[in-house]
């Protein structure tokens, strides 16, 4: 009876973390989606506690330290979650990324260790069975090391890493894993076996380390929803090994909405998915400003922008990074609503990777209560530049770089960008000439069209709504 209750609880869980995924495709219902999926999680939890069958037919007895278990990670996950800073998402993102790996790796040594404490015997053992254990062991160590680097790097703990030759050493290492995996399981009563498990373990953990090392500035974005489709594979490869429906359709659900990620990022960035796979891509090193244009740039008073803006018929916002660490998405929303009361149509232009996330711009403008509709795509803002008189960026630099169209030579060329230059005006807030997260100079800031208007995004939205109210 009991059993076949959590089944039931098994399929609604599923359910709810289809739905949760589902409403979290629209900033609108996305929370109330987060809500909903993480209900199902906790039935589906204390369904397992109370209800699950060991095979032996009795139920799970050691409650006091599952419950301790759990009364940890929920306080760490809950302050970890209160305490982060918007812009360190990401890193908080890889954190969880590499404990989900980690967590597949253990259970993947546990059930090794436990076949091979009886001498693997055969009817536990099958190909099948070997075959998960080794994919649980390699996914969910290049996830775990490979986002414990990430997180590193967003951090900016460790840098960018590459040596000559390195692309060879990662097939290398992966192949030499695959392969000795598919060996011990070919002979499991070898005396090497546990030992040869073991390199295993140790070449995708160093895996996982020469992956990411070397990819750098702005192409991290692919690598981290990459790592986080591998978390749910790993995850998957758990839920078969103990045939636990839900862990297993949990993280089919969480590999396949990251590979989608991982897609849409790579077509964001313009990057295949084969340069991604064997960490071959775009490094962080310095390019040239484009054009070589840099030395001349003009800058715009607060008063001037106010009345370019105030007498514009339409008003595009680039929001980037800036924007989020000044958290001035409020006082942006205010600037939004005095010009249209002056009569302009102001929207924003929206890039897939602006700010640190996936969706970073429209989280943080959907926190000040901006209209979904005023939100226009990359693609959309694109054919919306040419009409438009003012184009106002906000704490935004790579998204709007030329390099990425003009110059061979800079790690982000191929990138699509925000035509920002086919508006009459450019007017550029950030607080310094200091590059963005890519490391490279934008040519952008010298052009004829664009006029620096420098400061603190917060401090400058709260003056230019100033200005704008006393003209
Ligand atoms: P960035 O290129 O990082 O530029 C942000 C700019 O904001 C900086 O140049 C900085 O210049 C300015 N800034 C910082 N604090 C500010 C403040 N308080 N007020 C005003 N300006 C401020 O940002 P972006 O254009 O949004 O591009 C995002 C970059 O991050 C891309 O390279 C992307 O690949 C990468 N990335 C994205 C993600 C995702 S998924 N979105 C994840 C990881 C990495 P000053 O210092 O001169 O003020």
């Amino acid at each position: 009876m009991g059993v076949s209750i959590l089944a039931i609880i098994y399929i609604i869980a599923a359910v709810t973390f289809i739905m949760g995924l589902k409403m979290m495709s629209n900033p609108a219902s996305a929370r109330k989606g987060n809500m909903i999926a993480g209900v199902g999680m906790v039935a589906a939890i204390l369904g397992t506690i109370f209800l699950y069958r060991n095979p032996d037919g009795g139920l799970l007895q050691n409650h006091i330290w599952i419950f301790a278990a759990i009364a940890v990670g929920t306080i760490i996950g809950v302050m970890a979650a209160k305490k982060v800073k918007m812009t360190a998402m990401p890193e908080m993102v890889s954190l969880f990324n590499g404990l989900g790996g980690a967590s597949a790796t253990l259970i993947s040594v546990i059930e090794f260790n436990h076949l091979a404490d009886q001498g693997f015997p055969v009817e536990a053992s099958s190909a099948g069975t070997m075959a998960i254990i080794f994919a649980g062991v390699i996914l969910g160590n290049i996830t775990f090391s490979g986002s414990i680097v990430a997180w590193g790097k967003l951090s900016g703990k460790f840098k960018d890493f590459a040596f000559k030759g390195q692309h060879i050493i990662n097939l290398l290492l992966l192949g030499a894993s695959i392969a000795l995996a598919v060996f011990i399981t070919s002979d499991l009563q070898s005396d090497t076996t546990t030992m040869l498990f073991y390199v295993v373990f140790m070449l995708s953990l160093v895996y996982g380390i020469f992956f990411v090392l070397p990819i750098g500035g702005a192409d991290m974005p692919v690598v981290i929803s990459l790592l986080n489709s591998l978390s749910g594979l790993s995850a998957a490869c758990s839920g078969f090994l103990y045939d636990n429906k839900v862990v297993f359709t949990g993280g089919i659900l969480v590999g396949a909405a990251g590979t989608i990620l991982t897609v849409l990022m790579c077509k964001a960035m313009n990057r295949s998915l084969v340069n991604v796979l064997i960490g071959s891509f775009g490094g962080g090193g310095k390019s040239a400003a484009a054009d070589g244009e840099q030395g001349q740039y003009k800058e715009i008073s607060l008063n001037d922008a106010a009345v370019v803006m105030s007498y514009a018929n339409k008003v595009l916002i680039v929001p980037g990074y800036g924007l989020a660490v000044a958290q001035a998405q409020h006082t942006c929303h205010e600037l939004e609503k005095l010009l249209e009361v002056k009569g302009v149509q102001v929207k924003y232009a929206i890039h897939p990777v602006a700010g640190r996330m996936p969706g970073h711009m429209n989280v943080l403008l959907a926190e000040a209560d901006v209209s979904y509709d005023k939100l226009l795509e990359m693609e959309e803002a694109n054919d919306e530049f040419p009409t438009t008189d003012v184009v106002l960026i906000l704490g935004a630099n790579d998204v709007v770089n030329p390099a990425a169209k003009t110059d061979p030579g800079s790690p982000i060329y191929g990138m699509p960008i925000l035509d920002v230059e086919l508006a009459k005006n450019v007017i550029v807030n950030k607080r310094s000439m200091k590059p963005g997260y890519a490391g490279i100079e934008n040519g952008l800031f010298y052009r004829p069209k664009t006029s620096m208007l420098f400061g603190d995004a917060k401090k400058v939205l709260q003056d230019l709504c100033g200005e704008i109210k006393s003209l």
